[in-house]
């Protein structure tokens, strides 16, 4: 195919002959957004993949999210449009380098955002996403000790909001680490009756100036549901999409990244490796896949599945 409407046809077609889901993460492209049959956050995106009845799920995300949903659903066909979409909290923790860090704390239990490894999923004891994981800790005895990995500013955010002493791994985002405060109180200053949202993996400096901290639904959920009418938004310009489509009336603005890229906010590099040209191809071609093999794909379910269980 050669324009736009021949791939997105194209898409639709090749969805219902090859019985496939498309799953897709608000970061990503809008025109990918609009033709989902599932756009969420990384729960309802694990939520989803445990539960389809398709043969085969495409996901639009990053090489985590399709692993997650490989863990989930083994029997299933997983595919992803570009390998090469990862994540610097993923790439933060080498399961070598981990699991020693893991042997230093015998008496902890590790809690691991899902933005990591299977391998380091295989190592945890407990996955969290940024929806569930202040529900997850507030429910762990109060002298259960913890590590939690790899995320240090959800991290801080969690340990702050419980009160629970935690051993952080210092891993980041490095997209939500790159609002710039400065840029963020000049805006501010020009928009003083707009409600600051923000995503938990932003930084503390930034964190303590929000008037509410959640998950890329939460977000939304959060500008739908209250009555003010500006809002900026603390975390991948992405989700801004199903915001306005949300909220056509009201006014959102994205918080300022401090490297004036493209749109002068924030863009995640590898949430938009998904085009949908290579989307187009996946389906196609059905690669590339994900695979896990089963002896980690074993202990990797069991602390996702935990997840699940606990945010019911
Ligand atoms: P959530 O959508 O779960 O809030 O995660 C944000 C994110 O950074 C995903 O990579
Ligand atoms: Fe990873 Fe951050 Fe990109 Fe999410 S936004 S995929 S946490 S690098």
């Amino acid at each position: 195919p050669k324009d736009k409407q021949e791939l997105i046809d194209g898409i639709h077609r090749m969805k219902q002959e090859k019985n496939a889901v498309i799953l897709a993460h608000y970061y990503v492209d809008e025109d990918i957004q609009d033709l989902a049959d599932f756009v969420g956050d990384s729960l309802g995106l694990s939520q989803q993949a445990a539960a389809t009845e398709a043969d085969m799920i495409v996901f639009c995300g990053v090489h985590f999210m399709g692993e997650t949903a490989k863990i989930l659903s083994p029997h299933k066909k997983v595919v992803i449009p570009d390998m090469n979409a990862g994540c610097s909290l993923a790439d933060s923790a080498p399961a070598d380098k981990f699991a020693e860090f893991k042997a230093q704390y015998p008496d902890h239990i590790v809690l691991s955002y899902i933005n990591c490894s299977a391998e380091i999923k295989a190592l945890s004891d407990i996955i969290v996403t940024s929806s569930n994981a202040l529900k997850i800790v507030q429910s762990l005895p109060p002298d259960q000790k913890i590590i939690f990995a790899p995320d240090a500013n959800l991290g801080r955010f969690v340990s702050k909001k419980t009160g629970r002493d935690m051993v952080l791994w210092d891993g980041a985002c490095i997209v939500h680490i790159d609002i710039s405060l400065e840029k963020l109180n000049d805006l501010r200053t020009k928009y003083p009756n707009a409600k600051f949202i923000a995503h938990p993996e932003c930084q503390e400096h930034i964190l303590i100036h929000a008037d509410f901290v959640g998950s890329t639904t939460a977000l939304l959920n959060y500008v739908v549901e209250q009555p003010e009418t500006e809002f900026i938004v603390g975390t991948e310009a992405g989700i801004l999409h199903k915001m306005r489509q949300a909220v056509p009336n009201k006014k959102i603005i994205p918080a300022p990244a401090n490297e004036n890229n493209t749109c002068a906010c924030s863009e995640c590099p590898y949430m938009k490796m998904n085009t949908l040209e290579k989307l187009y191809n996946t389906l196609y071609y059905e690669l590339p896949e994900i695979h896990v093999p089963e002896d980690i794909r074993v202990k990797a379910e069991a602390s996702v599945l935990r997840m699940l269980e606990m945010s019911k």
